[in-house]
């Protein structure tokens, strides 16, 4: 059973090793190192542990983090003038807003208000047109990391049906158009909690990702035998276990491959920020 664990943590840190290296190595960041601003609105604890991870992995790395923690009461304007602020720092590559947001402020406006060329999280609407219009760009990281684990256990895309489970924009929608993208060609489904024929539509998938939210969700008995199971879940149990999407231990029996919860895609997620923060400073240094 082992072995057919994608183990994101390994390969998360292979790559967090690699970009420290670069960090390290190149000419260009003899000037200065790669700088990540992060925002967080309020103190919701789960984006408080990922803020944290995310800053960690950043030293880890080499990268300068810088923690901008405003208050929950801050208004629109004052988080817009946080983003312009940190638009006109000229030391800062990389801009990552932590959502949710309390919900007195629009996410959409505070991304739209942030810098598009220091948009390393992928989610400003000009990197999701990027994206769409197969432009290259910033892609947001949870899909990016999950086509990481997938090339680097050298998963045979093509032709093969791709099942994306859960329609947000953070993951299931840029998922869906990373695996059609050409190269991956895969054929995808998007299904969503709507969704009325779900098992049916699990068992035919050669590659499923699950990312709606649900703990425990997607059974074992839905699984292709053969297929590979990537889980974006992470859901907090009664109990305080952390569980995915997917029932792992039954999930485990059919798929040829399958990334555990914690351990799995998590990792991923803030790798593929660090190399979005050191490929924009590496433009900007240039
Ligand atoms: N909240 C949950 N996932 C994410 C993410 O990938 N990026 C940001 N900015 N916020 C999140």
């Amino acid at each position: 059973m082992v072995g057919k664990q994608i183990s994101g943590k390994d390969i998360a840190k292979q790559l967090r090793d690699r970009l420290r290296h670069q960090v390290l190595n190149e000419d260009c960041f003899r000037k200065r190192p790669p700088k990540l601003a992060a925002v967080m609105v309020g103190d919701y604890p789960p984006s408080k542990i990922y803020v944290s991870a995310k800053q960690k992995a950043c030293q880890e790395a080499g990268i300068d983090s810088e923690l901008y923690h405003l208050p929950s009461s801050t208004s629109q304007l004052q988080l817009v003038e946080c983003l312009d602020f940190l638009k006109n720092s000229p030391t800062v590559d990389g801009i990552l807003l932590q959502l949710p947001l309390p919900s007195h402020l629009s996410e959409s406006a505070a991304l739209l208000a942030m810098d598009p060329e220091k948009d390393v999280d992928g989610l400003h609407p000009i990197s999701l047109g990027k994206l769409l219009s197969g432009q290259p760009g910033f892609r947001p990281c949870t899909p990016a990391g999950v086509m990481h684990l997938l090339d680097t256990i050298g998963v045979d895309l093509p032709g093969k049906h791709a099942l994306v489970i859960g329609r947000s924009f953070i993951v299931g929608k840029p998922m869906a158009l990373l695996l059609m993208e050409k190269g991956a060609d895969c054929t995808v489904t998007l299904a969503h909690s709507q969704t009325q024929n779900l098992p049916e539509l699990c068992l035919s998938a050669d590659i499923l990702v699950a990312a709606l939210g649900k703990p425990e969700w997607i059974q074992g008995s839905w699984i292709k035998p053969g297929a590979v199971v990537i889980d974006v879940g992470i859901n907090r149990l009664p109990n305080g276990k952390i569980v995915g999407d997917v029932s792992f231990s039954e999930a485990c029996k059919r798929a040829s491959a399958i990334t555990p919860v914690p351990g799995g895609v998590g990792p991923m997620t803030i790798a593929m920020l660090l190399k979005n923060t050191v490929d924009s400073a590496k433009k900007r240094l240039a």
